[in-house]
């Protein structure tokens, strides 16, 4: 394993060995080549630079008690990037091409999945940009699909321990009908200046609202948002909302764990009736929610005694990560080992 302080590595950018790289070239997709080179040659007329046709994921290799490596549920990545892909006109990634790209990328750099127990893991950044040249507002006919990886430590850096959160009331991340719901890079652009002003004030996270009446809770800038009430986990249904794969599975290991799963609107009205909340994603993990502030209307939704994470949230961190990690049965095939 390489050195580096494992215990204390940001959620940021790690120079590794190697990257994948895959084109698509006159309709069809050519052979992987790994590369060295963190930089990529690029057209200056791409479209990816003019026009948005870039498309993203994230996905973690954990190494186990066990020392073996594992992917969660790498080929839900995989369909989700190529329904982004499809939604703003660019090639589609087969399948079984990208789980072959993530699984060679992580092999070639296992050196750097950080070891069991120091609270890091091995990020998988897969991009898929729209590499041909264009003027006028078009597809690009050349698209370009590549897979890093970069060691990372948690995104929030306190691991378990709860975070603030602040209802975003002055811009949206997306339309209702608009891009929410996949993974292009221009959502992010758009959350930046509320991220900004929720980090001055002291905030984790930013809610964001439906576009359309402000009145329900869509999802955080980085991770979907889920309640807890009557031993029942309760998440948004929003067309405006990236499906997140963390909780998807988070909704059938709730049903596993013997309580109700409930999709649907949640109004900003109901916040005050969960008796815990929490913020969930690959970088996220779980993030139990503290208190969510509503400043326009001068109000504060509070889900934890003396700033402890509730029960509900643990058990389900616990059941998460216990399956990421080789710790507990994969009772739901989530899992690749890599050989
Ligand atoms: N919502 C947004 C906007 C995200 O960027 C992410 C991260 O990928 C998530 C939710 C969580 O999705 P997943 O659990 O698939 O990582
Ligand atoms: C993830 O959870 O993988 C994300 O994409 C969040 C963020 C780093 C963009």
């Amino acid at each position: 394993m390489v050195n580096l302080d494992w215990k204390n590595l940001p959620f940021g950018y790690e120079k590794t060995n190697y990257n994948v790289r895959c084109y698509y070239r006159n309709g069809a997709w050519g052979e992987l080549e790994i590369s060295s080179s963190e930089t990529i040659n690029l057209h200056m007329a791409a479209t990816a630079l003019h026009y948005g046709q870039e498309a993203f994921e994230g996905l973690k290799a954990y190494r186990g008690k066990d020392d073996k490596i594992r992917l969660f549920r790498v080929e839900e990545n995989a369909k989700r990037m190529a329904s982004t892909a499809a939604y703003i006109s660019m090639a589609q990634p087969p399948v079984d091409l990208f789980t072959k790209a993530v699984k060679t990328v992580v092999s070639l750099n296992k050196e750097f999945v950080p070891p069991y127990e120091s609270g890091a893991t091995l990020y998988v950044r897969p991009l898929l940009i729209g590499s041909g040249a264009q003027v006028g507002v078009k597809a690009a006919n050349e698209f370009l699909f590549l897979v890093f990886v970069t060691p990372v430590g948690p995104y929030y850096k306190k691991g378990i321990a709860p975070i603030d959160a602040i209802i975003e009331r002055l811009s949206d991340r997306a339309a209702p009908l608009g891009t929410g719901h996949i993974k292009v890079g221009g959502n992010y652009a758009a959350s930046l200046p509320a991220q900004d002003r929720a980090h001055k004030l002291g905030y984790a996270i930013s809610i964001y609202l439906d576009a359309r009446e402000k009145k329900y809770i869509d999802e955080a800038g980085t991770s979907n948002f889920f309640g807890i009430k009557n031993n029942t986990y309760i998440t948004p249904e929003s067309h405006s909302i990236l499906p997140s794969i963390t909780n998807m599975s988070l909704m059938q290991l709730a049903e596993h764990l013997g309580m109700k799963v409930e999709r649907r609107q949640i109004a900003v009205d109901e916040l005050h009736t969960f008796e815990e909340a929490g913020a969930c994603g690959t970088a996220a993990v779980i993030s139990p929610i503290n208190k969510i502030d509503d400043i326009e209307n001068n109000k504060t939704y509070s889900y934890c005694t003396d700033c402890k994470p509730g029960p509900v949230c643990v058990k389900l961190f616990e059941n998460l990560t216990g399956i990421q990690y080789g710790n507990l049965p994969d009772v739901f095939n989530w899992v690749t080992v890599l050989e």
